[in-house]
């Protein structure tokens, strides 16, 4: 049994936390749930226990006990307390991206790598690259992979309530609050700023990102991230140059065979995966397997996923499970 604590508790990948740790029956003995000050105090229940949002401070953070502590409160909140927590001992699982690309901090997806623990500080990757990295694995492992382009759709709760609440401001006429353009009946190639490069900070986490999970700091990588106007699920459009020529069949049993992979392929059917098969499911949904004539050795994927469950929630909790069961996948 262990004791775990919860900062962000009140948010979409939070409360999604919350419902895993019971759904996955994490054996834990003590349960501390984190927010600032906006909510704490608020209640939740969970198997019939009723627990009071605390608000986190760095007080109470140094005067913690816990084995584990998962965070989805923010970078700014995880640079803060993090390191706070590690000096007590606990191992922290942090959603935000403040640690992701730390040369000391393991960058996890446990289908694809493991945690080093050289720190007691793991980050969770950003919800695009854990759902593109899945796919990515089997096929740098049996075919080599050379480059891959990425152009995503990424659904609005991808910005958590903030999001949500902006589709639905659009829905009923309202101007957006959160997004600087209407994501109501609109696209938006625009996720989090731009770098001097012309490249959103978004897309140069999936290129860096991906480098480091699959442990090849040269991969060819590129990306152009947008924001569409779905509730859940991002979608992200892979263009994949491997080392060598193989067939369709080839590539759709490697993906087959792969944890947590769900090949939805079959063009005369007109089956494919779109973001409402995937929404509130673990898995990660991959079809419109096809060659791209255009280059050698060259192929195209789609892959669906649920950004707060294997994006975030469900990726983190995999994480814990792990750490706590020494269990394989
Ligand atoms: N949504 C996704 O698809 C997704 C995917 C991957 C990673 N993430 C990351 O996960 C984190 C949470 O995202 P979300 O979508 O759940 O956002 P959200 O719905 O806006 O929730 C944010 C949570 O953080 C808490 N919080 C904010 N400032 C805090 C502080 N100073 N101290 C303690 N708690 C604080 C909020 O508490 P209050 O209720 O008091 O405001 C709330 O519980 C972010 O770092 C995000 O980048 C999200």
């Amino acid at each position: 049994m262990v004791s775990i604590a919860l900062v962000g508790a009140t948010g979409l990948v939070g409360q999604t936390m919350l419902q895993l740790l019971d759904e996955e029956a994490i054996p834990f003995n003590s349960l501390t749930l984190y927010s600032s000050a906006r909510s704490a105090g608020k209640e939740v229940t969970l198997k019939g226990n009723s627990y009071v949002v605390e608000e986190l401070t760095e007080e109470n953070a140094a005067d913690s006990h816990f084995d584990y502590v998962l965070m989805s409160a923010g970078g700014d909140t995880s640079l803060r307390y993090a390191p706070i927590f590690e000096e007590t001992g606990a191992v922290i699982i942090d959603n935000s991206s403040a640690w992701r690309m730390d040369p000391s901090i393991d960058l996890v997806v446990p289908e694809v790598n493991r945690a080093s623990l050289k720190r007691h500080i793991i980050a969770n990757p950003n919800c695009s690259t854990i759902q593109s990295v899945v796919p990515l694995k089997p096929l740098a492992d049996l075919f080599g992979l050379k480059r891959v382009a990425y152009t995503t759709y990424q659904s609005v709760s991808g910005s958590g309530w903030k999001g949500i609440e902006d589709l639905d401001r659009g829905e009923k006429g309202e101007k957006p609050q959160n997004y600087n353009k209407a994501i109501y009946h609109n696209v938006i190639p625009q996720i989090d700023v731009f770098l001097e490069d012309g490249y959103t900070k978004e897309e140069d986490k999936m290129i860096r990102e991906t480098r480091k999970i699959l442990g090849d700091p040269t991969l060819n990588v590129t990306a152009t991230c947008v924001r569409v106007p779905v509730p859940h699920s991002h979608a992200v459009a892979m263009n994949v140059t491997l080392d060598k020529e193989v067939s369709i069949d080839e590539l759709r049993q490697a993906l087959e065979n792969f944890p947590s992979i769900v090949v939805m392929d079959d063009p005369s059917k007109e089956i494919y995966p779109t973001p409402l098969d995937a929404a509130h499911k673990k898995g990660v949904y991959v079809g419109r397997i096809r060659k791209d004539p255009s280059l050698p050795n060259t192929y195209h994927l789609w892959s669906v996923s649920d950004n707060i469950l294997k994006g975030a929630a469900w990726n983190a909790v995999q994480i814990l499970d792990q750490l706590i069961k020494g269990k394989e996948v």
